[in-house]
């Protein structure tokens, strides 16, 4: 897509070219199709939400189930699609495959667990990992950030907040490694790994239960509503999904929130003056601009219609599949002035970057911490931090709900060894 496409037709969608750089091609739609049919690469036709104002509708609407048993799709295309859920595994029936009442009360419960107390306590623990993993490669003068930084932090954060002891963290390491690089399909690499991450899981419940401590597995066990308690299965699920929501996300604001800062060197310096300074103010900001400028997630997770509803004027049926486009409705300048531009200071910026409405991202806090820690401690221990590959050259995964770089090289003044 590029300023020669002609305005009268849809431009190409999930191209190399679109994976690269979405943003023409969503002016497009957001301008002549705001809410626009599309074949995705997996056959399934869905509707695609790019104003901002629908997008926040959209998400708000109870009307759109996310449980894909009201997917209108063919029996002979069930289980090929990537739909989440329809592999019918045990750990699909979690949050964001749920609707009310049940996501009401699974959420009740693990609010009660997932406390934002409980994440700022965490946050010394943050810090801890992410200078170890930076003494990783801080005296080699270059690295990969995505391999040797986004990648694992996350992981290892929550694992840690979770429980899973020190020693098997390299398992979910490996697990997470690959329903990573499948980006999710219905492949088999992603299922044996999400049934060994169930198996573990299932038994890490089972050894919490006989020994409670303080981590969050064992806030999910003790939690409990009017007598109620999540059961082995929705633990596992909820252990689950707090990893795999959290991960390949955070992984994602780490890679593109540096990408854009390198890229945009003015917001850079302002950032790295301010941290020099003391203050904290502009990495908040900052932080969530990042967000709303290039966020780790794309488009929102599957809705699914329950009833004839119009959105943006466009009637939808029961049954059709819709993707709320974050990544359209945030650059979208009916809601954000020059949404093109990167202005880490900006105010009034609610963003859609974790979502809206009842499913609104419950890891919020816990990624704010990771991507403040992480980019403001790189940026003050690799001051001088650069790009070391053209950016025409760097691949992004080509996944659909997500949007990350696959590899990020980085050089910079090597730490001296003995530094600490
Ligand atoms: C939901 C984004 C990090 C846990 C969501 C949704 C978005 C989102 C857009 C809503 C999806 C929808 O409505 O279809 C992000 C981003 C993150 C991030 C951009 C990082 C920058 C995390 C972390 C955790 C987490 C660290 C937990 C450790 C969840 C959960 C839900 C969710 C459990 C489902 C909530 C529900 O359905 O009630 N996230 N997320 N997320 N997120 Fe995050």
């Amino acid at each position: 897509m590029n300023a020669a496409h002609d305005p009268a037709a849809p431009p190409e969608l999930f191209t190399w070219e679109f994976a690269t750089d979405p943003y023409p091609a969503y002016a497009w739609l957001r301008e002549h199709a705001p809410v626009h049919r599309t074949r995705l690469p997996s056959g399934v036709e869905a509707w695609l939400v790019t104003r901002y104002a629908d997008a926040r509708q959209a998400l708000a609407d109870q009307r759109l189930s996310k449980n894909p048993a009201h997917h209108d799709e063919p029996a002979h295309a069930k289980g090929k699609t990537g739909i989440p859920g329809e592999r019918k595994a045990e750990l699909m029936t979690h949050l964001l495959n749920i609707d009310p009442p049940d996501h009401t009360r699974l959420r009740r419960l693990v609010s009660k667990a997932f406390t934002p107390r409980r994440v700022a306590e965490f946050a010394p623990r943050v810090q801890e990992l992410t200078d170890r993993l930076i003494d990783g490669f801080a005296t080699k003068g270059e690295a990969d950030l995505i391999h040797e930084f986004a990648f694992p932090l996350p992981i290892y954060a929550i694992c840690d907040m979770l429980g899973v002891p020190a020693e098997d963290q390299d398992d979910f390491r490996d697990w997470a490694g690959q329903m990573i690089r499948h980006g999710g399909g219905p492949r088999g690499g992603v299922a044996r790994a999400v049934k060994r991450m169930r198996a573990y899981l299932v038994d890490l419940i089972h050894r919490k239960r006989e020994d409670l401590g303080d981590d969050l597995i064992s806030g999910l066990i003790r939690a409990s509503d009017h007598g109620e308690h999540l059961t082995e299965n929705e633990a596992a699920a909820m252990a689950f999904i707090l990893l795999f929501a959290g991960f390949e996300t955070t992984v994602n604001l780490i890679g593109n929130g540096v990408y854009a800062l390198l890229g945009n060197p003015g917001e850079r310096a302002r950032l790295q003056a301010s941290l020099a300074a003391g203050e904290t103010g502009l990495l908040a900001t900052g932080v969530e601009e990042l967000l709303r400028y290039d966020g780790p997630v794309e488009l929102a997770t599957w809705r699914f219609a329950t009833e004839p509803l119009t959105v943006g004027g466009q009637r939808i049926e029961p049954g059709d599949p819709v993707l709320v486009v974050l990544a359209a409705a945030d650059r979208d300048p009916e809601r954000f002035d020059d949404p093109d531009t990167l202005d880490l200071g900006r105010s009034d910026n609610q963003h859609l970057g974790y979502g809206h409405g009842i499913h609104y991202c419950l890891g919020a806090p816990l990624a704010r911490l990771e991507g403040q820690t992480a980019l403001a401690t790189l940026l003050t221990r690799l001051p001088d931090l650069r790009l070391a590959a053209d950016p025409d050259e760097l691949r992004w995964r080509g996944g659909l709900i997500m949007r990350g770089l696959r590899t990020l090289p980085v050089e910079f003044t090597p730490e001296k060894a003995d530094a600490t």
